[in-house]
């Protein structure tokens, strides 16, 4: 009972919080399609071209499968509309939760279905764990969130070659093309997006103004 009461005090919450915490960040509508790197060599501009590139690619970025995980507090967020976590869970020590109510209790190994009204599918990877504190897109403009990625001290020391290898290829960036059932997935192909950040890297990595 009482646990029942906790987790309908969160949907109340997460309705209003979500809606407060409507973002910069997001600059995708889910649905968008993603243009290929190729389609930017129309602009003769280098540095506008760079720009163009890093602006598609917040398609991406910004897209809620991937600002979830990447939240600005300690709980997580949900859904395309970015609500708290349901039900409620912190980042803990070490992002993957406190202990006793870790990640992997829920998130398993692949995404998971369930058989639920609402929620049709819980995601799932073996490495399901929150993007540490300095690495949080939530609220945050793309100008932002490219000054972060390409800085050392909050990407996880990374240089733009493990950038872009991590963009390309990694686990849990890839999730985002396949959330499981009831989820929209993010624009495009990994590929596709692979090549638009080396394309945007080729280019200087220049970022937006804004
Ligand atoms: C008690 C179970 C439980 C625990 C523990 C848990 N989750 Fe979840 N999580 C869920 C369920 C259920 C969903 C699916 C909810 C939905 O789709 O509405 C979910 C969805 C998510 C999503 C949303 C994906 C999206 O884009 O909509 C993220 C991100 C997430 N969890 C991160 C985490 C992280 C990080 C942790 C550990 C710090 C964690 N969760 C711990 C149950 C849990
Ligand atoms: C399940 C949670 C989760 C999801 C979903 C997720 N990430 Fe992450 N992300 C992490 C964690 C954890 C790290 C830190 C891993 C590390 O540094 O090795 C991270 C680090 C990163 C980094 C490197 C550090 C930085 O911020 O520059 C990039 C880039 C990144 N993620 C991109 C993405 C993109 C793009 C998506 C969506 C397509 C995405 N992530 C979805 C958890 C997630």
């Amino acid at each position: 009972m009482i646990a029942l009461r906790t987790i309908a005090a969160g949907v109340l919450a997460g309705a209003f919080l979500g809606l407060a915490m409507a973002n910069g960040a997001r600059s995708a509508a889910p649905g968008e399609t993603l243009k290929d790197a190729a389609a930017f060599s129309a602009i003769a501009d280098k540095h506008e071209r760079s720009v163009a590139l890093f602006s598609e690619a917040m398609k991406v970025i910004g897209h809620p499968r991937c600002v979830n995980c990447h939240p600005a507090g300690d709980r997580p967020t949900q859904g395309d509309d970015e609500h708290p976590h349901n039900p409620p869970v912190v980042r803990g020590p070490s992002d993957i939760g406190a202990a006793g109510l870790q990640c992997p209790a829920c998130h398993m190994q692949r995404n998971t279905p369930v058989l639920g009204e609402r929620i049709k599918s819980v995601p799932g990877d073996p490495q399901w764990h929150a993007a540490p504190i300095e690495m949080a897109w939530q609220g945050k403009t793309a100008a932002e969130i490219c000054a972060q990625i390409k800085d050392k001290t909050r990407n996880g020391g990374r240089d733009l070659a493990q950038l872009h290898e991590h963009m390309a290829t990694d686990h849990l960036v890839g999730w985002g093309w396949n959330p499981g059932a009831g989820r929209t997935p993010v624009p495009g192909t990994q590929k596709q997006f692979g090549d638009i950040i080396q394309a945007w890297i080729d280019t200087g990595a220049a970022c937006p103004a804004n």
